[in-house]
Order: C-alpha cells, then structure tokens, then sequence
C-alpha cells in the first residue's frame, strides 16, 4: 500500500497499466477489467518526454525522471499503486522480414493441430535475423498445407506437411534493454510489451477494415508510422523519421517565430491544404524584412509542402506492401500530426486513396473518459496486456457508437 496522501489506494483484482513512450510525450493509462467484460479507464499521466529519441532513451537521468512522473501521475489520478506495466516499441531499429516455416505431420494425413501451427511458426521464427536483434512480433499471415495455399487457419484440415509464412518484426536488443532499463530505474517494472503501431491498430481499426484492406498511417512528433492490413492480416508496416515536429519547425522558420509560438499557431489554425484557405497569398513576404501578417494561406503555403512530403515518404517507403486497388477501406490517419485541418485531403491526393482522420479509441465503454491529446497507442496496449493477442473484432456498426455499447470489448479480445 502506497502513500498518496490521505485517501487509501483502492485495490482491483486485475490492474491493466500501458504506456505509451511517443517522441513528444509519455502517456500512462490506467484501466482494470470492467465486469470481466472489457475495460474501464481508471486514470492517466502524462509528462513530456525528455531524453528519448527514434524511440530510446539517450540519457538516461532525464528520460527516467520524465517516465516516473507520467506514471507517478497516473498513479495519482487512478489512486492506485502500480509495479510494473507495458510499453510500445517504435523507431528505425525496427525491421520486418517474411518468413516462412515448415512442419512435417506425418507420413499419413492427419487433422492439423495446435501444436503443429506452433511447431511451422517456430520453423519460421528461427529465420536469420539481423545482429543483436530479437523478434518482437511474429504475424503469421497466410498458411498452407500439403502444397494449397491461401489457407487462413489450418486447425482441423487434414494433411501432411504444413507451411506458414509469417511476417515478423525484429528490433534491437540494445534499444529494448536500455527502454527496460529506464522503466526499472524508475522504479517498476516491464511486464510487456507491443509494437507501437500494432497497438493503435488494435485501438482504431476494425475487423472489416483490415479485412478489405486499409493503411493506419500515425504521424507523431519526431517520426510517421504506418501499417497495412489485407485479408484481416498485416501486409507490411514501417516508418519514416518524419512527423508533426519538423511541421511546426518550419512554421517557426517561415514565420520567424519560436518553437513555441509556432506550435500554438499549428495548434489553433493549423491548415495543411493551400486550396482550403480563402486568402490568396504571396509567399514572397518569407523572404522579406517586413513584419509577417500569419493568414491561413500563408500556414498552409508553409505547412502543406511539408506533409505533401511526409505522405510521399510513407508512400515510397510501403514500396510493394502499398497496392491501392486491395486497400479498399483506405487510409485511417491518426497521431497528432494529424490534426490540422486538411490532412485527410492532402493524404487523399499523395496516395490516391480514401482518406480520414480518426482519434478516439473504440470499445472503451465505462470509466473516465480519455483526455485531449493521443492516447489510440496507450489503449491498444492495454487492448493487448489485457488479452487480445490477435486483432481485433470492433463490430463495424459501433465503431462511432461509444459509451454504453456492452459487449463490444469481449469481441475485441475474442482469439483466431
Ligand atoms: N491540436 C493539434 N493540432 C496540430 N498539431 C497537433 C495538435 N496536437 C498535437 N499536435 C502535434 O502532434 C505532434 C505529436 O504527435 P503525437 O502526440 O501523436 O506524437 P507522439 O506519440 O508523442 O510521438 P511518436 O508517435 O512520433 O512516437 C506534435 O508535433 C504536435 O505539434
Ligand atoms: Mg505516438
């Protein structure tokens, strides 16, 4: 039992506590299982972060502090006492690779089992990786048996040899030790952990979705992530180091104004679209000595080239993952970079795709609502520790219907 001044710390029979380590802030949440039925949001922190870049922590001192206190005030909020919790992985460590892996039944036919599925993908996971690399997520994505392919899950098919190709994620040990360092000197401990992007993935894309094939693009402080999904499996996923920061950047160069005084003009009147401004503007006068009248042709004149790139980067970077025609939902944005008005539209135009932007989490039904700002990673984390290894059934119809909808949690952590 913990101190947090008078009122006792409450107790639940299973506390849930994710945090997501972003490149502009950590977030801790706080739930606990409503009713064996899913999850109510208990409490949250956040605090800057600091010490952290391309997804480790570059100093230590600084990067601990930031993280104690994003989960001390979760701590706080939820007037719980918390030892340990999970945490998202992300940055230009990550690599991803096909691998596939074979499993002899038996001489005879047989009903494929369990065990069998778990002996192909252990073939596939002991695939060459790169050095001081580990798997941090295998996917299998396609099996087949006996030599007929496009089988989605083997279980009960007869047959002799059976053969899964998967798509696995590898990152570095040293960027996994050092994060689980800095949680520990913090002082808790690190009971798991998810690739980020698969997290909000989990959060916000439906099960139809990913089914007909969609691209979950997060653009985020420092860096844009992006994963696709066809046929309910992932088909391939990346980043770029690219993302909301170097937005307000070169706002403040544009404007001749500081970080901060351009990141609240991006914040209040952020426009990504120069044809959704209504004031025809001469981008002569960022070149001139004059004092800068900030109209909103002038933000997107500034703001636009630089997400038109982002999306172009992301576009080259899917390379083969990316075939509009098979990603028949689109494009689902989210992160805070994509909160300026237009993005939808810009991305629209880059990939030739329906685009939208989308933050809220579903599923969460009871509990405290969620405060401003990113937290789809933070609640498919929690999605995860809480069980759903596997995504994700969000039933379509109550994809904008939150709060008071039953029963849509239990889908979302139903298994294969
Ligand atoms: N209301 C808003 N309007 C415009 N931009 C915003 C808004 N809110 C946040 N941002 C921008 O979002 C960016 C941070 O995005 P986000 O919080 O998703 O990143 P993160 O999760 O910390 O980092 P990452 O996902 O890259 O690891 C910042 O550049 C910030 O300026
Ligand atoms: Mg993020």
């Amino acid at each position: 039992m913990g101190e947090h001044g008078m009122e006792p710390t409450m107790e639940y029979d299973q506390l849930i506590v994710a945090c997501d380590l972003g490149t502009t802030e950590f977030r801790t949440l706080v739930a606990a299982p409503s009713n064996g039925d899913g999850l109510q949001i208990l409490g949250t922190g956040v605090a800057e972060a600091a010490g952290f870049r391309d997804g480790d922590f570059v100093d230590v001192a600084s990067g601990t502090r930031a993280l104690a206190r994003a989960v001390r005030t979760a701590e706080s909020d939820a007037n719980v006492d918390i030892s340990g919790f999970c945490y998202g992985i992300s940055g230009s460590h990550l690599r991803s690779v096909w691998a596939r892996g074979q499993f002899q039944i038996g001489p005879g036919r047989r009903a494929v089992t369990d065990t069998d599925i778990a002996a192909a993908i252990e073939r596939a996971n002991s695939i060459a990786i790169p050095f001081d690399h580990a798997i941090l997520a295998t996917n299998p994505v396609e099996y087949s048996v006996d030599g007929i392919g496009g089988i989605v899950d083997p279980l009960d098919r007869p047959g002799s040899m059976l053969e899964v190709n998967a798509y696995l994620i590898t990152g570095s040990r040293s960027v996994q030790n050092s994060i689980e360092n800095a949680i520990d000197r913090a002082g808790y401990h690190a009971a798991g952990w998810r690739i980020d992007v698969l997290a909000s993935a989990l959060a916000l894309l439906t099960a139809e979705e990913q089914q007909q094939g969609v691209v979950l693009i997060d653009i985020g402080g420092h860096m844009t992530q992006w994963v696709i999904f066809r046929s309910g499996r992932i088909a391939g996923s990346g980043m770029v180091p690219w993302g909301g920061a170097h937005m307000t950047s070169d706002l403040a160069h544009g404007l001749r104004s500081g970080q901060s005084t351009a990141e609240a003009i991006k914040r209040k009147d952020g426009l990504v679209l120069r044809s959704l401004a209504h004031d025809e503007v001469d981008t002569d006068v960022l070149f001139e000595e004059d004092e800068i009248d900030v109209s909103p042709g002038l933000i997107a004149a500034i703001l636009e080239p630089r997400l038109e790139e982002i999306f172009r980067l992301v576009n080259k970077d899917m390379g083969a993952a990316f075939e509009p025609s098979l990603l028949l939902r689109g494009a689902v944005i989210t992160g805070g970079g994509a909160r300026c008005e237009g993005t939808a539209d810009l991305c629209e135009e880059v990939l030739g795709l329906p685009a939208e932007v989308r933050f809220d989490p579903a599923g969460l039904t009871v509990g405290k609502s969620l405060p401003e700002g990113q937290w789809a990673t933070a609640v498919g984390l929690a999605y995860w520790a809480y069980g759903a290894d596997e995504p994700i059934a969000i039933e379509e119809d109550n994809l904008r219907e939150r709060g008071g909808v039953k029963g849509i949690i239990k889908s979302i952590f139903k298994r294969r």
